[in-house]
């Protein structure tokens, strides 16, 4: 039988922890345990009951460390992996300097092989089971990634970039060849094992009407499949926006226009926003990727998460490599916290640990099979070390509740807190 019982602390979510007091949505059991089957979780809750339960199955004993759902990247771009900590600029001159250059070079599929399967280490390294990239205009690049991926037994999603204006000349498409591109990589990679497609143009200022146009028609013909774009990033890009669009009421109003919007629709970062934009966010449904170490690494602004959390819109955690300056979602979270307390919240560390897991998990549409560890879900698991490096180790000898023995490895942690990570039910 290939049953397995994981000891170790647990954590599960009755409730969004947003919703009431963060605490008090969290059931903790010191000695907990879940047991997976093929794939499967089968049962979470106290050890001792499913060890007498589930006798047959083979234990792994990770005593006081703590047993979560694996990690999930709501906003990534793989192919910026070798470009990751590029020093001084801002959005614009930051993909045209150091961003356009590298993906060029996704042309040569081997490049984007070598690269993908870099990216999937970094990733699983850090406790990151599921991604939703952006990969490059070029099919091969979105080949290589769903390749490596389904290789390794992940759910992941993600699509090629839709990009016709503003780039350089290799690195653009055009409309139809755009349409015509991902339709096809959508038939051969959408629902393959784990593997999801996403419609994605790149943002507005790469994208003419024409080009917004085909990818709302392709997802209109594919609402099974997510779409992902990027929405109010920076000052200078939303004027520009405004420039190129003057017809639309602002920055969301041009995704409107083109049916980009609703649930499906994950707008990465999304931070400064008009009344208008925050009020039809919430009412269309659609989806935020909060991206916090690339808001503080270019330069961006401080995302509103109270506003957002106020007004139901789901919200997933996301690091935004290349743009984001660490593949850790520790740091994520670490970074996410520092932005709460610039805007005046103190984000608590279920809120932290549930935007990783549930929150990215409903941004994607995936939590009816992954971000909790639910009887029936699938079995992505990341094994956190709370006594990973000296100074976490301290700090929680004199812990007084499970929040404060968490809090430093959010804060302080990498990854070397990542103990073990199980992938599908098997140990990665
Ligand atoms: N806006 C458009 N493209 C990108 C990108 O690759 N990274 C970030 N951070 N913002 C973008
Ligand atoms: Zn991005």
């Amino acid at each position: 039988m290939n049953q397995y019982l994981l000891k170790g602390q647990t954590l599960r979510f009755a409730e969004n922890p947003f919703s009431g007091d963060p605490a008090s949505a969290c059931v903790h059991e010191r000695r907990g345990a879940v047991v997976i089957e093929d794939g499967t979780v089968l049962a979470n809750g106290n050890a001792d009951a499913l060890e007498r339960e589930y006798s047959d199955a083979k234990t792994i004993d990770y005593k006081n460390s703590l047993i979560l759902p694996g990690f999930i990247d709501s906003h990534v771009h793989y192919p910026q992996t070798a470009i990751i900590a590029s020093w001084g600029k801002r959005l614009i001159e930051w993909l045209n300097g150091y961003t356009f250059p590298e993906e060029t070079r996704f042309a040569d599929a081997d490049h984007a092989a070598e690269t993908a399967a870099r990216f999937f280490d970094l990733n699983i390294q850090n406790g990151i089971t599921t991604c939703c990239s952006y990969c490059t205009i070029h099919p091969q690049s979105v080949d290589a990634y769903m390749t490596e991926a389904r290789a390794r037994g992940m759910r992941v999603a993600g699509g090629k970039v839709m990009m016709d204006r503003n780039a350089p000349d290799a690195l653009r498409d055009t409309a139809e060849q755009s349409y015509s591109d991902s339709k096809a990589l959508l038939e051969k990679w959408h629902g393959v094992d784990r593997l999801e497609y996403v419609v994605t143009p790149r943002f507005a200022p790469t994208s003419t009407p024409a080009q917004l146009e085909a990818a709302g028609a392709l997802w209109a013909e594919h609402p099974e499949c997510l779409m992902q774009t990027h929405l109010s990033e920076q000052k200078e890009e939303i004027q520009w926006v405004g420039e190129l669009f003057p017809d639309a009421p602002d920055y969301f109003g041009v995704y409107e226009k083109y049916r980009l919007v609703g649930p499906g629709a994950v707008m990465g970062h999304s931070i400064h926003l008009t009344e208008r934009e925050w009020a039809r966010i919430a009412e269309t449904g659609t989806a935020i990727g909060h991206c916090p170490t690339s808001n503080t690494f270019i330069g961006s602004g401080l995302f509103n998460m109270k506003r957002a959390q106020g007004l139901g819109i789901p919200v997933g955690l996301a690091t935004d490599v290349g743009g984001g300056s660490s593949f850790s979602m520790l740091r994520t979270m670490a970074a996410a916290y520092e932005i709460g307390q610039l805007g005046g919240t103190a984000i608590h560390p279920a809120q932290l640990l549930w935007l990783a897991t549930e929150g990215s998990a409903r941004a994607l549409r995936m939590d009816r099979k992954i971000g909790r560890l639910d009887p029936g879900m699938e079995a992505d698991i990341v094994v956190l070390d709370l006594k990973s490096t000296p100074v976490i180790e301290q700090r929680v000898d004199r812990a007084r509740d499970v929040w404060e023995a968490v809090f430093p490895t959010i804060m302080l942690g990498d990854d070397r807190a990542i103990e073990a990570v199980w992938i599908n039910g098997i140990p990665a």
